[in-house]
């Protein structure tokens, strides 16, 4: 059989064809497909470190395990995201945009564990060693046994690891490591699997804990294959706005904890610092009483956390409405206003409607999400999650009396509740309309708009 020398692999999927396709056969990816070398069958694992344990098959109730014994990285709220602090031998992958933080807060770690339990290799393939070093002046980190390695070549961090021996090895970022395996351009699908595959054989064969960088794409997934995300035991992502200082780090995957558990912290001068109450962060800018605030209680795995939702309704001056929802579900508003105005009365049809959450943060708790079900199993229903649109203009009065005999869709959030709690905010938005004054009169008329709030 004729020897397979190249191969086309999807940099979108990882798909693998003989041949070149304008589209990927497997994923339906435009322009995809880049030829690689292919993968010499045999010989691949040479050189590799033998896996922790034995390679024959034992029997369950023989195994023994020792207490995998977490070791603190220091920094507490990046512990409270891994489920309790770093395990021995898994590989942690911290995904997030450019300069969100990811370097500064692995830079940190990465002191703060040499400090304690032994030397760390900072292997970086976008920053020099001097610049490291300069970033590092600048967090007061001192002088930890840290060892910093400006390099590319897998096998050469590889090596670098055999030499220092390091309690705990960071690679910034897999999408620069190229193997020399392969012909592929670093941050290639090929190059990125192999790097991460090579690399988690070294966690798991010297118990070696592994932090990989992994960049995102603008659609903010992580790039290179999701296989990525396979492999590794945990995935995080490290989430902000450019424009404020605080920063979100949340699990979207861990083998040994909650992924529901979010770390925050604020971006100083001298680096990050943990926030132990985010609440005092997240409405610390917020105007008491202002209109269209409201603060909405979201549990984030074992604490709760108050955040500001700020909506603005304005009338919409072409065409179709727009709906914009920034950091809640987009279903979610539009079930909202939905509600709004077939049950609360209110004609929003020709609004623009902005809902925001102050400070970037993105809410998953089940009252801010379509069907209160958050992926994470039922949820009790701390908060009825209903954001109270104060701004809103032109709203019919709710009739008296009127009752609201309908549940909401099978929500194990407390869909009723939270349809209770919107009528309620439709009937304050009529009283403080009245209080102020500004019943509506002249104006456009609009469908079903006979009284109104501004
Ligand atoms: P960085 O860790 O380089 O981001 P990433 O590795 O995710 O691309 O973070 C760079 C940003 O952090 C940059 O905008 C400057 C800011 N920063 C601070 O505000 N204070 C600091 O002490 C440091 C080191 C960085
Ligand atoms: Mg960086």
């Amino acid at each position: 059989m004729k020897e397979l020398r190249t191969l086309f692999v999807c940099q979108a999927c990882g798909a693998q064809a003989r041949k070149w396709f304008g589209q990927c056969p497997d994923c339906g990816a435009w322009n995809s497909l880049v030829e690689e070398a292919a993968p010499a069958v045999a010989g691949v694992a040479a050189g590799r470190v033998p896996l922790a344990g034995s390679a024959t098959a034992q029997r369950y109730d023989q195994v023994e395990t020792a207490d995998a014994e977490r070791q603190a990285s220091g920094i507490g709220e990046l512990d409270r995201v891994l489920g309790g602090g770093i395990v021995p031998g898994s590989a942690v992958l911290l995904g997030g945009e450019p300069g969100i933080g990811k370097s500064t807060l692995l830079l940190q770690m990465a002191a703060a564990v040499a400090r304690t339990l032994g030397p760390v290799l900072y292997a970086s393939g976008e920053e020099s060693v001097q610049q490291l070093k300069m970033r590092g002046d600048r967090l007061g980190l001192g002088a930890p046994p840290l060892y910093l390695l400006a390099e590319t070549c897998l096998e050469r961090i590889v090596e670098e690891a055999e030499r220092v021996k390091p309690v705990v090895l960071i690679v910034d970022s897999i999408q620069t490591v190229f193997s020399l395996k392969l012909q592929s351009a670093p941050g290639s699908i090929g190059q990125v699997r192999t790097a991460a595959a090579d690399l988690l054989f070294i966690a798991k064969g010297r118990n070696l804990p592994i932090f990989l960088v992994g960049h995102v794409t603008k659609d903010g997934s992580l790039a290179g294959p999701k296989v990525l995300e396979h492999v590794v035991d945990t995935v995080l992502y490290f989430e902000g706005e450019r424009h404020h200082s605080h920063r979100v780090i949340r699990a979207v995957k861990n083998r040994f904890g909650a992924v529901s558990e979010l770390g925050v912290f604020d971006m100083t001068g001298s680096g990050l610092r943990g926030v132990p109450n985010p609440s005092q962060l997240f409405l610390a800018e917020r105007v008491a009483n202002a209109p269209g605030s409201a603060v909405l209680c979201s549990v984030e795995g074992s604490r709760p956390i108050l955040v500001e939702v700020q909506a603005l309704v304005s009338g919409g001056a072409y065409g179709t409405a727009r709906r914009t929802a920034s950091g809640l579900d987009h279903n979610r508003l539009s079930l909202l206003l939905a509600v709004l105005e077939k049950r609360a009365g209110l004609s929003l049809a020709g609004e623009d409607v902005f809902l925001n959450m102050a400070g970037g943060l993105t809410v998953n708790e089940p009252g801010g999400r379509p069907g209160g079900d958050c992926g994470r199993g039922f949820q009790p229903a701390q908060s009825a999650g209903a954001v109270r649109y104060r701004r809103v203009r032109r709203g019919r009065p709710l009739g008296r009396g009127a009752r609201c005999g309908t549940r909401g869709p099978a929500a194990p959030g407390g869909g009723a509740a939270r349809i209770h709690a919107l009528r309620h905010a439709g009937q304050q938005l009529r009283a403080g309309g009245r209080r102020r004054g500004l019943r509506a009169g002249g104006g456009r008329h609009r469908r079903g708009g006979a009284g109104g709030v501004a």
